[in-house]
């Protein structure tokens, strides 16, 4: 009896250089999605899965995975913000605390990777502006539209700003999109046909984290990140590499390790 092999099979196994050559024959733009705590307390997620669906957008499901959104990832995430008036409430929005004060399980975001031409720019517009209000005065219709503006206030209950609570976030930029898609997901989150950027299998000795530094033994407390065999984001292991040499690496460590840290605890 003969077997037949797929064409996809007969390629198997494949090189990470092969890989990483095929992911460039074809459009692989990506972009990151969070589904927010606001839109699933209000039950928005088929919702907004149906307005992102491949025969609305034309695109399709790169990853996906629910995550507790722990301190150091959402400070990470929305770094560009750090210092601003809204940034405390920001930081405590994204981690489900506002959402759900008393029920810590249901702190999630659903994260989304979705793929295909234009896919940064066809779901920016989908979502609409960051401001809910202007979003309804704008562009009625868009997800957006359906979110809220909460009053911040002061210890003294003076109005001194407001935080916006607008249901989802996309990247903004090709650039971004990296940064947030490495941020939020691991190479193995992918199929393998699936990931956008370069990847290498790592053949150092493992990398533990723990309180903000790097060994390579494990102690009580250290979090393995990363061990010989992994496939790993070619960026990441230059960032842990360079750390383990003493050189300035090209991102902070707590960007490698925020990813590592997904789902592991049910710590804020
Ligand atoms: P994201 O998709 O969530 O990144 O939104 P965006 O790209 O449309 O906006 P941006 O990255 O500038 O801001 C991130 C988040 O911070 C927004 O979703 C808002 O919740 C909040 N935010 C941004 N700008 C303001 C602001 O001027 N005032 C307030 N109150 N919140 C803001
Ligand atoms: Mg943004």
């Amino acid at each position: 009896m003969r077997i037949a092999i797929s064409p996809l099979c007969a390629e198997f196994p494949e090189t990470h250089e092969e890989r990483n050559h095929h992911m460039h024959s074809e459009n692989t733009e990506q972009t990151l999605v969070l589904i927010k705590p606001d839109a699933l307390k209000n039950s928005l997620t088929g919702y907004v899965l149906s307005q992102l669906s491949e025969f609305h957008t034309g695109l399709r499901f790169g990853g996906a995975k629910i995550v507790h959104v722990h301190r150091m990832l959402a400070e990470e995430h929305y770094a560009e913000h750090r210092g601003k008036v809204f940034y405390d409430s920001l930081i405590e929005y994204i981690m489900g605390l506002l959402h759900y004060p008393d029920d810590p399980e249901r702190r999630r975001v659903i994260a989304l990777v979705y793929q295909g031409q234009g896919a940064v720019q066809k779901i920016r517009d989908i979502c609409g502006p960051t401001n809910p209000h202007i979003a309804r005065d704008k562009r009625p219709g868009c997800i957006r539209a359906l979110g809220t503006l909460v009053p911040l206030k002061d210890a003294a209950g003076k109005e001194v700003g407001e935080r916006m609570d607008n249901l989802i976030h996309a990247s903004a930029t090709d650039s971004e999109a990296e940064r947030e898609i490495k941020l939020w997901f691991k190479p193995g989150d992918f199929p393998p046909l699936m990931r956008s950027f370069p990847t290498e299998v790592n053949e150092d000795d493992h990398y533990y984290f723990k309180e903000d530094s790097l060994s390579a033994v494990h102690s009580r407390g250290g979090v393995c990140l990363v061990a010989p065999g992994d496939v790993v984001w070619k960026s990441d292991l230059d960032t842990l590499r360079s750390v383990r040499q003493g050189l300035t690496p090209p991102a902070a460590v707590k960007a490698v390790a925020a990813k590592y840290l997904i789902n592991y605890s049910a710590e804020g």
